[in-house]
């Protein structure tokens, strides 16, 4: 009889696998933009407006073109006459490259400078003269409706006020005929501040125009770089066969790293100027003031609720604020992303959403940090209002969520927004969660705990959001779908290589794609090597983003490898000479089904291939998949926290973490636990600690680490993860769904409602994030709500 591989020991499917790229990284052999020194290579360094608002009366570079060293400066005028002053948004607005008529936000790009070093572009940045008239301005979109505002968007035909859209999606009438038979209305109004995906490594690229070959090559820190090949080819009009966009590794992305920012598109036209090299590496501060930002927006809504608890119908307005330019990097047809995503969790009949999106002094917003666009806000309005509800009814935070959830009967269940949910089981999550935290006992322990003067507080958030974008029917970024590719080349020898269209920016791609290939092929894993991230070698894809790889990257890797055993099931025929229907596969192997002691290894066929092919067949063992999903997946999360707050200080400890993560098939569940603890530290770092606020005039305060607070491992709390429950994507080939946003989408709710519920009992419905010590103890002290963004006094 034949013996099957066993496919967790050639690092297949559901292997523990360690991640092949650490090698590189732990030894410091990564390799990354600022890693790469080119011959003859340049340095660009950007000036940046020190105001928010203000008209450019001047710019004089005259004393910076004198500096010994300097090759050339940038201003907005030079780069008008080349038609690239304003480059397009990725959503149909535009956005200055270098200002020219005004500056709309602190650290908005005004000049750039390049030099033999960055150091005496720095210099000589500091010795170009700006003449700035400055303007009021405007921070928040109260501000940008009100009378008399100031258009920040003056150089736009037509737009006479600070309004970019006004969308709505659902049941208004219906959602309305709800309300009217509500037994109970909850209200609830929220602001979830805006935050900084804050990679390790900023942005940056090196642009290396060739005139003798035509060829520009950019090494740089895109998440996307086919995308950027196709923005580089229309906006400065280069043929794209002649554009290759290389991305090396990449230190952390969250989102941050998938628009086009003006010093990408400086450093080329530097490129193209002085036929040299041309390297821009943006520094901290530039980062964190400057590239575009998450979230910021303003959220109410109420939930029509029938005294036993059964959800009727649900209103949402949101109030989004984009910055000066609308330039949201998100690949789907609604204006606000996927916010109407929220409640999907939720068996809801019927639901109603408006938005209105606005302009202020800010740098632009848009990037979906962890998350599909959008997603994050959505589901974190979704389980405060949960909460919310369950208090207003009087009714058990558990038993409310455990009511209405979609059955798992019920899949697939179309929510009133219209998204289609594949599948889940959603009450057998929350159910393995109250377990792990032990629901019961913690109550009984909280009472307790409150006769004595102590607060202690549960906080739970179930949910499942939309992760893959997309399908070609309904996502794409300026026009072009939302598919992925692999390729897959089969060596003679049976060693592979896999390219996507993706590009891992940390995730482990190099180790889980192998895994898939694997699976497919029983090829050892070590057998395998992944490559990504450049456009010459690579096939289209449109990067990696809203946990979009694995639902359609990854589906690719599994389609291509598919094909090639199709091929390889030929080959294995004309070897074993029987026809192909009487050749059986197990993992590695094709044998006769009458003689399974008769064999061929995905080896030999490999070998095969290229040595003994049957007449008519085609040589060679390679091929390509381009995948477009028939729709998104669909994981599902409920995590749990329980904390103390120490009421004479607002100080909050977290004393458990519990989390219950089913994303259908885990390729590898050690990266996807890394997946999770990465997310609920961004969670645990959004409730507590992270935010970027702006005083009055536009100052960017959280420019810097001592102010933009991330968590370290000191003060990060332990979590309990959990993966018993597993409910197969139906659609994805290998049934896995997306997992890599998921804790920070749906971990900041949890520690959120856990300090509420703490509090339960204070009169105080709602603190804003971040639940800064000082904001909790007032809301303690004084029994009141804290809204909004934390303000800035003057003498910060
Ligand atoms: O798009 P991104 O890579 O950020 O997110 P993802 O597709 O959710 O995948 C994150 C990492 O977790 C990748 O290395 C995946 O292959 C891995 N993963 C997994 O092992 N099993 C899953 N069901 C989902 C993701």
């Amino acid at each position: 009889m034949t013996q099957a591989l066993d496919e967790i020991k050639i690092g297949g499917l559901g292997a523990r696998r360690k991640r092949v790229e650490d090698h590189r990284f732990i030894r410091g052999k990564g390799n990354y933009t600022d890693d790469i020194t080119l011959p003859g290579m340049l340095h660009m360094e950007i000036l940046r407006s020190p105001l928010a608002h203000a008209r450019i009366k001047s710019i004089d570079a005259s004393r910076a073109w004198q500096i010994p060293g300097v090759h050339l400066v940038l201003t907005g005028e030079m780069m008008a006459t080349r038609n690239l002053a304003w480059m397009p948004t990725l959503s149909y607005d535009t956005q200055a490259v270098l200002a020219t008529d005004k500056v709309r936000f602190q650290g908005q790009e005004v000049a750039c400078v390049i030099a033999d070093d960055p150091y005496i572009a720095k210099d000589a940045c500091e010795a170009i003269d700006v003449d700035y008239e400055p303007l009021p301005v405007i921070v928040n979109p109260t501000q940008a409706q009100a009378e008399g505002a100031p258009v920040i968007r003056d150089d736009k035909e037509n737009q006479a006020d600070n309004v970019i859209y006004d969308w709505e999606v659902g049941d208004a009438a219906g959602t309305d005929r709800a309300f009217g038979q509500a037994d109970v209305i909850s209200r609830l109004q929220l602001h979830y501040p805006r935050s900084h995906p804050s990679p390790i490594e900023c942005c940056g690229s090196i642009a290396d125009f060739n005139r003798a070959t035509e060829k520009l090559t950019v090494y740089m820190t895109t998440q996307a770089p086919h995308i950027i090949r196709a923005a580089v080819a229309l906006v400065a009009e280069l043929p794209e066969h002649m554009i290759r966009i290389i991305s090396p590794d990449i230190g952390g992305g969250f989102g941050n790293k998938v628009p086009v920012y003006p010093g990408y598109v400086c450093s080329i036209l530097a490129s193209i100027l002085l036929e040299r090299p041309v390297k821009w590496i943006e520094d901290k501060s530039g980062n964190l003031i400057s590239t575009h930002y998450a979230r910021d927006v303003y959220l109410d809504g109420e939930m029509a609720l029938r005294r036993d608890g059964k959800i009727l119908g649900v209103r949402m307005r949101c109030a989004a604020d984009h910055g000066a330019f609308f330039s949201d990097a998100q690949p789907s047809k609604f204006k606000i992303g996927l916010l109407h995503s929220a409640f999907a969790a939720y068996d809801i009949p019927v639901a109603h959403l408006t938005t209105r999106g606005t302009y202020s002094n800010k740098a632009p917003g848009g990037v979906a940090y962890r998350c599909s666009f959008r997603v994050t806000e959505a589901m974190f309005f979704q389980e405060r209002m949960m909460q919310a509800a369950a208090d207003d009814l009087g009714l058990d935070q558990a038993a409310f969520r455990r009511m209405n959830f979609v059955r798992d009967e019920d899949f697939p269940h179309r929510t009133p927004f219209g998204f289609l949910l594949d599948s889940g089981q959603y009450r057998k999550c929350l159910d393995v969660g109250l377990r792990a935290v032990g629901y019961d006992d913690f109550r009984q322990q909280q009472e307790e705990a409150r006769k004595r003067g102590r607060l202690l507080g549960i906080g739970i958030s179930t949910m499942t959001e939309p992760l893959g974008a997309g399908n070609s029917r309904e996502y794409d970024i300026l026009g072009i779908k939302m598919f992925d590719s692999a390729d897959l080349k089969v060596h003679m020898t049976g060693k592979a290589i896999v390219r996507t269209g993706a590009k891992t920016q940390g995730q482990g791609h190099e180790t889980t794609w192998a895994q898939i290939v694997s699976h497919e092929l029983g090829i050892p894993a070590e057998d395998i090597v992944v490559e990504e991230g450049d456009t010459d070698t690579a096939p289209f894809g449109m990067g990696t983003y809203a946990s979009r790889s694995t639902p359609v990257a990854g589906a690719a890797v599994a389609m291509v490898s598919r094909k090639i055993r199709a091929k390889a099931r030929r080959l294995a025929a004309h070897l074993l000479e029987v026809s192909e229907e009487d050749v059986e596969w197990e993992l590695g192997r094709f044998y006769v089904r009458s003689a399974p002691e008769r064999g061929v290894t995905i080896q030999e066929c490999a070998m095969a291939a290229y040595s003994n092919m049957p007449d008519g067949m085609e040589p060679g063992l390679e091929n390509t998949a381009y995948y477009d999903p028939p729709n998104l997946t669909w994981p599902f999360a409920c995590y749990i926290v329980t904390v103390e707050v120490d009421p004479a200080t607002g100080v909050w400890d977290v004393l458990n973490t519990v989390a219950v993560d089913d994303c259908g098939v885990r390729i590898n569940p050690m990266i996807v636990e890394g997946q999770i603890m990465g997310g609920l530290t961004e969670a645990y770092a959004m409730a507590n600690m992270q935010f970027i606020t702006f005083d009055a005039e536009g100052n960017c305060v959280g420019a810097n680490y001592m102010d933009y607070l991330l968590p370290t491992s000191w003060e990060t709390p332990g979590f309990e993860l959990h993966s018993e429950v597993v409910t197969p994507c139906p659609h994805h080939p290998i049934g896995a769904k997306g997992i890599g946003e998921c804790a920070a989408v749906g971990g900041p709710a949890a520690f959120v409602n856990a300090v509420m519920d703490a509090l339960s009992g204070s009169g105080v419905r709602n603190i804003d994030m971040p639940l800064l010590p000082d904001r909790v103890w007032e809301a303690i002290t004084y029994g009141r709500d804290i809204s909004g963004a934390p303000p800035v006094r003057s003498d910060d």
